[in-house]
């Protein structure tokens, strides 16, 4: 008998040897439920999206409102489309300026793409800045700035003219020169397993594309919307950028990306050639509809700032042998353990206790608790009690 398990492994294109290959029926709030009764609390909210929670009814109202009045209409930019414009006018009002024009796109991908081309544009150069570890995306342009040659070899040649630094070095800061288009850094390094700026190394970044004219780019596709305790990284920490780049928490659940600057850096794509960034479906109306109803939503309940204190609990209810730091801020930890081979073996027997973890690409020493920012201390003490209960297994 053809089973959903034998067409998904015959039929989906495979991105790992070893998928999770969970069937889930639903989901909603904090919870995804198979179809034999089965129910996972799910720490990874489908990689740092899901902060609203699964089926939010604001957000699925929205999605069928919109769905009903139009879905897809013209290529991005031609046409004056409500859901696009009332969500760019509520985003730029949450962050500092000179951040208030936002060009719409459908992933994180090509929200990074649009910022390496914006950056070249504007300043005429060519070289771009990343970090080791950092991680911005699958495409040929944002693969070629990742910060980890694992995943980057097998498909050179990449974009030319891009070099790495380390994340917090302020002495490798002098090779940010006149001929950086622009940097792009993760103010929070995610994939890195949850990396922290040092005190004043942001700011410290930041004078120094002053000084050469590079564009500094922030890439909050992961930190964006409430994960690190406050609504994004730029706020938290005080330093603007000339670019941030937001998805992932962006759509609410739905596929979409941006890339926001000021008005001067982003009107250069508009000239000679018109047209530099070309995109179909970007800001779909469907999906600006349910991001403004899953932002709304993070406003209306304070979630950016309650995430401190549901994190601090789940922090100060982790306590096994097994277990030797536990890193992040918000509701955004890296946990690393005493070994790595008992990082995957913790993350497969997960499920089995009725939870959801997952791998950072770049850290195989801990794994990932990113839970919806609406888990509640039931949840989370669930969460902490399966966490030690699969520890133990181990
Ligand atoms: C920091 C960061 N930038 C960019 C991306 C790429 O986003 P997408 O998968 O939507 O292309 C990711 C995805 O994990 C990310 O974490």
């Amino acid at each position: 008998m053809q089973t959903l398990k034998s067409l998904f492994l015959r039929h989906i294109g495979q991105t790992s040897p070893e998928p999770m290959m969970l069937e889930v029926q639903r989901a909603e709030g904090c919870w995804l439920y198979g179809p034999a009764g089965e129910r996972w609390l799910d720490l990874i909210s489908g990689v740092s999206v899901s902060n609203a929670g699964h089926s939010n009814p604001h957000i699925v109202d929205a999605v069928r409102k919109q769905a009903s009045d139009y879905m897809h209409l013209m290529v991005y930019g031609e046409l004056i489309q409500g859901p696009q414009v009332e969500y760019a006018a509520l985003l730029t009002s949450l962050l500092p300026d000179p951040l208030k024009v936002v060009y719409f796109v459908n992933s994180g991908s090509e929200a990074v793409e649009g910022a390496i081309k914006l950056a070249r544009r504007y300043t005429g150069r060519s070289g771009i800045i990343s970090f080791r570890n950092g991680y911005h995306g699958s495409t040929m342009g944002a693969l070629s700035i990742q910060g980890s040659e694992v995943y980057k070899s097998a498909f050179r040649p990449l974009m030319p003219d891009v070099m790495l630094l380390d994340f917090n070095s302020t002495d490798q800061l002098s090779l940010i020169t006149e001929l950086t288009a622009a940097v792009v850094i993760e103010p929070v390094q995610g994939e890195g397993g949850v990396r922290l700026p040092s005190e004043g190394y942001l700011e410290k970044l930041r004078e120094r594309c002053n000084k050469t004219g590079a564009l500094l780019v922030f890439d909050e596709i992961q930190t964006g919307f409430g994960r690190i305790g406050s609504l994004f990284a730029t706020t938290k920490y005080g330093v603007v950028p000339d670019i941030i780049l937001l998805a992932k928490a962006l759509g609410g659940g739905m596929p979409l990306g941006a890339f926001i600057s000021s008005g001067a850096v982003m009107s250069t794509l508009t000239n000679n050639p018109a047209l530099g960034h070309i995109t179909t479906f970007g800001g779909h109306p469907v999906s600006c509809a349910a991001g403004m109803a899953s932002l709304n939503y993070l406003l209306d309940k304070n979630l950016a700032e309650s995430a401190t204190a549901r994190g601090e609990r789940i922090k100060a209810s982790l306590d096994h042998p097994m277990i030797r730091e536990i890193r992040g801020e918000g509701l955004f930890f890296a946990v690393e353990l005493t070994d790595s081979s008992l990082v995957p073996r913790f993350i497969r027997k997960s499920p089995g206790n009725g939870i959801l973890v997952d791998y950072f690409l770049f850290c195989d020493s801990a794994f990932r608790i990113a839970p919806p920012l609406i888990i509640t201390d039931k949840e989370i003490d669930y969460a902490c009690e399966s966490i030690h209960k699969t520890l133990d297994s181990l």
